[in-house]
């Protein structure tokens, strides 16, 4: 616990980047669902029999299996988390003038697809892009943009579209199968591959269950295997529904692809039966990937996050509805409508969050996806001006939650008097991360 006035000097000293703010200063830490969720008594078990031969592993073998059984492709590539994945993936599929189409890119994931010199392009349907459309599947690609996006590129300058699920930085809002099967129809058409990034496959198959008709009594498991048959791959990090700490995979049905991919693991990530990881961490992930399938676990993760999501809309704070699978977001340019966009609302009020509250969480705006012209300098801001309040998994208490309610329905009752910051510091990739401000 820290007073209010000693995080007013924290939050100072760490330039008001709440990435540079020691967790020993959080109280709750809501910046991220990735790795900071509790492990089950099951995988510490499985850690104990980790296999750690650099080749051959059975903790590979384990791992291996798991993962062709929930996701169905023939090559697993263990890599150490996500974006490691994603960099071998473009690094392989795409060179300069490329072109990835995606419903939205993480931020990640964008950076690597541009540091191929590629074009990361976002085509998320219009209700997506509207924080109160209640559509139920706001994470669905736009078909018909991405029938003109591969006229207006090329067939042969798109090597693979990517579709996120859920879509994080849309929400967390998830995918619908009908999507999932036009998307792969357009792309059939034109043999470009589907990839999926994976991360919360297992609460997208959760809400497919709940809305999409035809699913009902369709088991998570069923459900997500479906949704990779319609794919030749995917990059997953299992920091999220794998339920670990550390890890993640690339997985690809073919042969040619798998062996470059591997070739490039080698370089950075390790020998392809390890990938970066100890061969606990496999055994962590393998048990995770079973874990997370359980229905009352996805049922309580959901709700969860609706509850929060709930009780913020009663206060009068807009959040992007409906609440998704991992996080609230919310709507810090509605709620905050006399900070200039380019004065960053979302900033100043996570920053506000931590002074308040001792809460940590994310600007999902223009800090961090606003797009500055390398020439001009002129900065276009973000669609949305999101804040994200991410809850780990297997973590909070119902009155942890409480907590962060109480602590919003303060902030809400003084937000007239927040103002915006400007950036000090920056870098050209990745801002977010290390980017310093100063009140304005
Ligand atoms: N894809 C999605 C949709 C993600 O949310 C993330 C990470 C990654 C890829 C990259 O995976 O972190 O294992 O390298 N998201 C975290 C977040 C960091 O806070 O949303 P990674």
């Amino acid at each position: 616990m820290t007073t209010e006035s000693e995080r007013n000097l924290i939050i100072k000293k760490a330039h008001y980047n709440l990435f540079k703010i020691n967790a020993q200063d959080v109280l709750i830490d809501l910046l991220t669902d990735s790795g900071t969720g509790a492990l089950s008594s099951e995988q510490w078990a499985a850690i104990m029999r980790g296999d750690e031969s650099y080749a051959g592993s059975q903790s590979f073998q384990r791992f291996e299996s798991v993962v062709q059984d929930i996701f169905g492709f023939k090559h697993v590539i263990p890599t150490h988390q996500g974006r490691a994945a994603e960099r071998i993936l473009f690094s392989v599929m795409c060179k300069k003038g490329s072109v990835v189409p995606n419903n939205t890119h993480f931020d990640t994931t964008r950076a690597n697809v541009e540091y191929t010199g590629s074009k990361a392009l976002d085509i998320v349907i219009d209700e997506g892009r509207d924080p109160n459309s209640l559509y139920p599947f706001k994470g669905n690609m736009d078909i018909e943009k991405l029938k003109e996006t591969i006229k207006k590129y090329g067939v042969k300058n798109i090597p693979l579209c990517m579709i996120t699920i859920t879509n994080n930085s849309g929400g967390g809002q998830p995918v619908s199968m009908e999507n999932v099967k036009n998307v792969k129809s357009v792309l059939s058409e034109f043999d470009i591959p589907l990839y999926f990034d994976a991360a919360r496959f297992a609460e997208n198959a959760y809400f497919i269950k709940e809305r999409e008709r035809g699913y009902e009594n369709r088991s998570i498991k069923e459900i997500v295997q479906e949704m990779m048959s319609y794919g030749d791959g995917c990059t997953m990090s299992a920091k999220k529904d794998g339920l670990a700490n550390i890890g993640g995979f690339l997985c690809t049905n073919d042969d040619l692809t798998a062996q470059h991919q591997k070739d490039l693991l080698i370089l950075t990530e390790g020998f392809p039966t390890y990938g970066g990881l100890a061969g606990r961490d496999l055994e962590a992930v393998a048990v995770g990937l079973q874990e997370v399938l359980d229905e009352s676990y996805l049922h309580y993760r959901v709700s969860e996050t609706r509850y929060l999501g709930e009780h913020l809309t009663d206060i009068g704070i807009p959040i992007l509805l409906p609440p998704g699978g991992h996080a609230v977001y919310i709507d810090a340019k509605t709620l905050l409508p006399q900070i200039p966009l380019l004065q960053y609302p979302g900033q100043s009020l996570a920053i506000e969050i931590y002074r308040v509250g001792g809460i940590r969480t994310v600007e999902i705006g223009s800090v961090m996806f606003g797009e500055v012209n390398s020439e001009t300098g002129i900065e276009t801001p973000s669609d949305m001006e999101l804040v994200r309040l991410t809850l780990p998994r297997r973590t909070h208490t119902q009155s942890h939650i409480d907590y962060v309610i109480e602590v919003m329905r303060d902030i809400y009752q003084s937000k007239d008097e927040l103002e915006g910051y400007k950036i000090t510091k920056q870098t050209a990739f990745l801002r977010h991360f290390s980017a310093e401000f100063t009140p304005i």
